[in-house]
């Protein structure tokens, strides 16, 4: 049968961890999507750098826009990272060059999203990011397929990984946020620039990504709204746990009858509920729809095997033919809520 040729361009966590999965699980993959699925080319800005795989029968290309021109490239994955620049244009040359798209990449999608989804549409392309959302956790699928026939009422969850770290960190050790956030620095927790972790915006991203597909919005990061956790103390967190909470970084996107509310603050949650029980670098996401009630899921939100996994998972989907919807329709007044600090039960 005809393979699914891929067009990697980023070899760092993500990029060297799927060509990990390709080649470890050829067989596997194959006989599960009823054809090969192969790397015909790879991309990166440093050819010389050792990268922890053998590359040696991949075509390199330095320039990602040509990778995701080639000819022999089916499905273009993008796990480069960055809102403009490369990766933007990269992934609407594929497009145009009749290339579905895979990528991880939150920015890219929070800012860009909308316009891409409907590029993709009009040229009767598919791009996915199951990867970009909750790392491994597959909630986009679960979202568009096994509560495909659910209104959701609300959608909330953890979604940064290094913030949950650094408040469970603070609560376990009775540490200041200050020495906390050094300690994640040095554990190479942080992204290079922190503020997207600890000031919330990494994880907006994902809310924002979420709440489109929950609700079939279009993405709109811009009503996100954002506050981090550089301003909570010990002292707290201390008087959050004796009246039975904890504080979580918590995303909540719920629609109002003043349109899609989608926050992302500090909240109190009870300390015995899942979220409130989550400790470390995990992600969890809470999914409430009318007719199934509320489910919850757990997983690694980040690091090379499970954002891999989830990268994946779309290309399995490409290689069998699926193709799901993305994002939907303006959700009339999208409105502006007013941060707090909020309790979620
Ligand atoms: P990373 O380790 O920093 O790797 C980025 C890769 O992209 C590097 O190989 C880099 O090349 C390459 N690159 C960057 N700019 C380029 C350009 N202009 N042209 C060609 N290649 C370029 O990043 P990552 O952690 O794998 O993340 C990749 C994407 O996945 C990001 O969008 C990130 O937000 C998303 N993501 C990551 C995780 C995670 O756990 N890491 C989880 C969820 C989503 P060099 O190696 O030569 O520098
Ligand atoms: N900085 C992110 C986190 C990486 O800590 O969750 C995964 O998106």
């Amino acid at each position: 049968d005809k393979p699914l040729r891929l067009g990697i361009a980023g070899l760092g966590t993500v990029g060297i961890g799927v060509v990990k999965i390709v080649q470890r699980h050829a067989d596997m993959l194959a006989a599960r999507a009823g054809r090969p699925v192969q790397i015909t080319a790879i991309s990166a800005r440093d050819r010389t750098k050792n990268r922890d795989a053998d590359l040696s029968n991949y075509a390199w290309e330095s320039d990602p826009v040509a990778l995701a021109m080639r000819d022999d490239v089916d499905v273009f994955v993008e796990v480069m990272g960055g809102h403009e620049g490369a990766a933007k244009d990269a992934t609407e040359a594929a497009l145009r060059a009749g290339k579905d798209v895979v990528t991880a990449n939150k920015a890219l999608l929070a800012h860009h999203g909308q316009a891409l989804a409907e590029l993709a549409e009009g040229l009767n392309r598919a791009i996915r990011f199951e990867a970009a959302v909750a790392g491994g956790i597959p909630v986009i699928k679960v979202l568009t397929e096994g509560l495909a026939g659910n209104a959701m009422r609300r959608v909330m969850g953890v979604m940064n990984g290094t913030c949950n770290y650094i408040l469970t960190r603070m609560e376990e050790a009775g540490l200041p946020y200050d020495t906390v956030f050094e300690e994640a620095r040095q554990l190479g927790y942080l992204e290079a620039d922190p503020n997207l972790d600890v000031g919330g915006i990494d994880a907006g991203h994902k809310l924002a990504i979420l709440a489109a597909i929950a609700f079939g919005t279009q993405v709109s990061f811009d009503n996100v709204v954002l506050e981090g956790i550089g301003r909570i103390s010990i002292d707290d967190i201390r008087r959050a746990g004796d009246l039975g909470y904890k504080i979580k970084l918590l995303g909540v996107a719920q629609m109002t009858g003043r349109g899609l509310e989608q926050r992302m603050t500090p909240c109190l949650v009870p300390s015995s509920s899942p979220l409130g029980q989550l400790t470390g670098g995990t992600n969890m996401v809470v999914l409430e729809g009318d007719a199934v009630g509320q489910i919850v899921l757990r997983g690694a939100g980040a690091g090379e095997g499970p954002t891999a996994s989830a990268v994946m998972g779309d290309v399995m989907d490409l290689a069998r033919g699926l193709r799901l919807p993305t994002f939907g329709q303006p959700a009339g007044s999208l409105m502006q809520a007013t941060p707090a600090v909020t309790s979620v039960a």
